[in-house]
């Protein structure tokens, strides 16, 4: 069995959302923005597949190799599709708009871009996700131990988000453990044969583990510690809005154990429309605006944060293309 090698040289940066159109690419691409302003050296990465479009919130025109290349083999390496852009220390992988239909990746391709990302050399990657919670995507966030997290104060986007953590420690927890072994087989069992309507306590499952196998229980307890996302609430309109963010951060807390990073609130912003149309970032256009200041603070989170190894997991194998079809969490 192989575990991954890493290199903890990059900072990485996953955005995702239960919910589609939360602003995980407004953010992404304005949060790329103001890191590579600060002096940081960062790379974006339209990772959406199917649902490319980070390149028209900088401005960039989507004539290029991008990752459906890659995926295609057309090109070798990512190194061979990043690009400038009008930002300096900012650079751009784009996504698929040009050879679109890849949103199914199979694990082979997932494992390989993967793999890539982590070889890149940055100071940060941000990796602009799709939405929703399929396993492609899941393990794209769990690249990082402190990925981001968008919803906005919306009802729906609020459960989906929280949906999209508890698949997160689901998928963590079975790649803790070999292909095959014993203990996915068990956190398999638990999760399919859960009492429906009840809440999912990833503490009575780790405690069985305990119980059967302290070791694996252990190794089961330690992989939760050292996932730590980040939660950013999007498009809020009044003091309250920015409260939620505090509130879910205590639930998830107190529901699945996790401890998440309330790292901050953009309020919802008139300049993001211009922003399109004039095609540059809000962080450009409008320095001085609200957004702009809230991505600046954002920023500065991200950077005080410093580096967090993510967790050594072991690799999906084919058993868990299996369960995609099978599993539903919601
Ligand atoms: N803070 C904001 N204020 C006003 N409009 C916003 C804000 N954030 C995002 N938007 C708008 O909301 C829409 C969705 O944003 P965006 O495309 O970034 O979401 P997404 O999560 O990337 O969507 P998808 O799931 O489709 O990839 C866009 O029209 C965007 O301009
Ligand atoms: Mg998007």
């Amino acid at each position: 069995m192989h575990l991954p090698i890493l290199t903890y040289m990059s900072t990485i940066l996953p955005v995702a959302s239960g919910k589609g159109g939360t602003g995980k690419t407004v953010l992404s691409g304005n949060l790329g923005v103001a890191l590579a302003r600060k002096g940081k050296k960062t790379i974006l990465i339209d990772l959406d597949l199917g649902g490319a479009n980070l390149h028209t919130c900088l401005g960039i025109r989507n004539d290029r190799p991008g990752i459906g290349d890659y995926i295609y083999k057309h090109v070798q390496s990512l190194s061979e599709i990043i690009y400038n852009t009008p930002v300096q220390n900012l650079f751009f992988i784009p996504g698929d708009v040009l050879l679109p239909g890849t949103a199914n990746l199979d694990y082979g391709t997932k494992k390989k871009i993967i793999r890539n990302i982590q070889n890149l050399d940055a100071d940060y990657i941000i990796l602009d996700l799709g939405s929703g919670t399929s396993f492609n995507i899941i393990d794209f966030f769990l690249i990082s131990p402190a990925g981001i997290i968008v919803t906005t104060t919306e009802t729906t986007a609020i459960l989906n988000a929280y949906s999209f953590l508890k698949t997160v420690i689901f998928r963590m927890l079975y790649r803790s453990f070999p292909s095959k072994s014993e203990e996915r087989k068990m956190i398999y069992s638990f999760i399919t044969n859960r009492i429906e309507g009840k809440s999912i306590s990833f503490h009575d499952l780790i405690n069985t583990i305990l119980y059967i196998n302290p070791g694996s229980g252990t190794t089961a307890m330690e992989t939760f510690k050292k996932i730590f996302p980040k939660m950013v609430i999007n498009m809020g309109t009044s003091n309250s809005d920015i409260e939620i963010g505090g509130k879910l951060k205590i639930i998830v807390r107190q529901n699945l154990g996790l401890k998440i990073h309330y790292i901050g609130y953009l309020p919802r912003s008139k300049e993001i429309t211009l922003s399109i149309i004039q095609r540059q970032p809000v962080y450009m256009l409008s320095p001085g605006s609200l957004f702009s200041k809230s991505i600046n603070n954002l920023a500065e989170k991200v950077i005080s944060d410093g580096l967090i190894p993510p967790p050594v997991l072991y690799e999906s194998d084919e058993d868990l293309e299996e369960l995609r079809e099978q599993i539903n969490l919601k």
